[in-house]
């Protein structure tokens, strides 16, 4: 097969309930949205490999035998890519061109870092015949993020990216990593999401600190006396039990991921039986958790849930993602999108000074491509 030339495409990620419990062995619902970054590959004859950006009008040099960390965040998603796979195949790399694309929103909380280091590897893997199985490219896309970047994230967003089927959820067991495809069967309802256009960097010391409190929770339960592995499989009663072990933050994390575990098992049974309206409280359940328990929501997030609760057309809706800013999701009947996102857009831009950008998506295709 000629692989001279090679479209990729790599979505992002929605996640519909299950926040900051996937580096707690928790359960989370995430699918991929059908928006995605598109790769364009083909062999250069040049000494050198050539990425351009057409979404941020940039472009860079990559040089094989000079892979080190660079000054600009999006370069090193590339670099590292490199390194990694260079670690997984002992091969020498054939140089490239390579032309990005898309429609996907960058730095909104549906994971476009991840969506572009997959992608790329991806078309790497293709370019040379690498072979990488999606276990594989799950891992080298880990490594990248977790040891390259330094976000110490969870598996939810690249196992969402490589491995979603349209019109489904992926109900993923981060305990395991096995998984099960739930039909996502909304009726009149749809997922909305608002950008609130603020933006976060979660290599931000914020993410990897609660990463680190979950962590020192899990051996206060330990030491305590439990043998538990996961801070997901202590249940609420017995963790009340020693709370007072517990500073009050590091007691509220703990609280937050094994209520927010409990709540997405719940939401797969209202999702199963069409009960949308006890799935969207447990959507704003599940907000409430993580502005006053695990204290990653803002201002511009609140705001934007908060002006849902007076409408019955928007049965519920929660910030999304890593937090701090990005988006939120929203279950709202498909009648009233419009009527509601002219509202709220005009109420956000006069009170934060920033402007809103909804995306309706549905549930789209993982990582894909064609030679
Ligand atoms: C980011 C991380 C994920 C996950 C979410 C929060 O998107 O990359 O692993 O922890 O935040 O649920």
């Amino acid at each position: 097969m000629d692989r001279s030339k090679i479209i990729v495409k790599s979505p992002g990620r929605i996640n519909l309930i299950g926040e900051h419990v996937d580096y707690n062995g928790g359960y989370v619902l995430p699918g991929a949205t059908d928006l995605f970054i598109q790769f364009s590959f083909s062999n250069s004859k040049k000494k050198y490999s050539e990425v351009y950006s057409s979404v941020i009008d940039k472009k860079c040099k990559i040089y094989f035998d000079n892979l080190s960390k660079r000054v600009i965040q999006w370069e090193n998603y590339l670099v590292g890519s490199l390194i990694s796979i260079l670690k997984k195949r002992k091969v020498e790399l054939k140089n490239f061109n390579c032309l990005i694309e898309g429609n996907l929103p960058l730095g909104s909380g549906i994971s476009s870092s991840s969506s572009l280091i997959c992608g790329f590897i991806k078309g790497i893997d293709q370019l040379n015949n690498l072979n990488l199985n999606n276990d594989e490219i799950l891992s080298v896309s880990r490594e990248v993020e977790y040891d390259f970047i330094g976000l110490k994230g969870g598996i939810m967003d690249q196992f969402t990216i490589i491995n979603s089927k349209k019109n489904n959820f992926i109900l993923l067991n981060t305990a395991d990593n096995s998984a099960e495809f739930i039909k996502s069967d909304l009726g009149d309802y749809k997922l909305l999401l608002l950008n609130t256009n603020k933006k976060h960097n979660l290599s931000d010391s914020a993410y990897n600190k609660r990463v680190e409190e979950c962590q020192e929770a899990l051996k206060i339960i330990n030491d305590s006396g439990y043998n538990i592995k996961f801070l997901t499989q202590i249940d609420v009663k017995e963790l009340r039990k020693i709370k007072e072990l517990m500073l009050d933050n590091i007691f509220n994390r703990a609280l937050y991921v094994t209520q927010e575990n409990n709540r997405t098992i719940q939401s797969v049974q209202y999702l199963k039986n069409l009960d949308l309206k006890s799935l969207g409280k447990l959507l704003y359940s599940s907000h409430e958790g993580l502005r006053d328990l695990y204290e990653v929501s803002c201002e511009e997030l609140d705001y934007l849930v908060d002006k849902t609760r007076i409408y019955d057309q928007i049965l519920g809706a929660r910030m999304m993602g890593g937090g701090f800013g990005g988006c939120t999701i929203n279950l709202i009947h498909k009648d009233f999108i419009d009527t509601f996102v002219s509202e709220v857009s005009e109420s956000y831009s006069s009170m934060f000074s920033l402007e809103l950008s909804p995306i309706i998506t549905s549930l789209g295709e993982g990582l894909r491509y064609k030679v």
